[in-house]
């Protein structure tokens, strides 16, 4: 077998791999459901007049602020640039 061959056939082992399409399974489920049924970016992205503010998804936002309490969502995007 030559290297070139060899590399191939390894690194289709590893990217055949059931751990890893599991692991992409998962991040897939995980998104579907942190941007859809779960409703986090219901408090936790930032609102413009006409919706959630484009590029700035999960970024954090005020939720509520009264006279006991002050709740702030904050930005759980592994982005800091975003506010929170
Ligand atoms: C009803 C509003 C609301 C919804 C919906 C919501 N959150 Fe939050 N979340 C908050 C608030 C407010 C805080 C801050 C709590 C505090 O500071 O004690 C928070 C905190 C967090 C934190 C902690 C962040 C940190 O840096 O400490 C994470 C992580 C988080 N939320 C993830 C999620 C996820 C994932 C979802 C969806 C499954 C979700 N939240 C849905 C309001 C919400």
């Amino acid at each position: 077998m030559t290297r070139l061959t060899r590399t191939t056939f390894i690194a289709a082992v590893l990217l055949s791999s059931p751990a890893i399409a599991d692991q992409q399974d998962l991040v897939a489920r995980g998104a579907y459901l942190v941007t859809g049924p779960a409703g986090c970016g219901n408090c936790h992205s930032p609102m413009g007049p006409t919706g959630v503010i484009a590029g700035q998804e999960l970024g954090g936002r005020l939720v509520e602020a009264n006279d006991m309490f002050t709740a702030i969502a904050p930005n759980i995007t592994p982005a800091s640039h975003i506010a929170d």
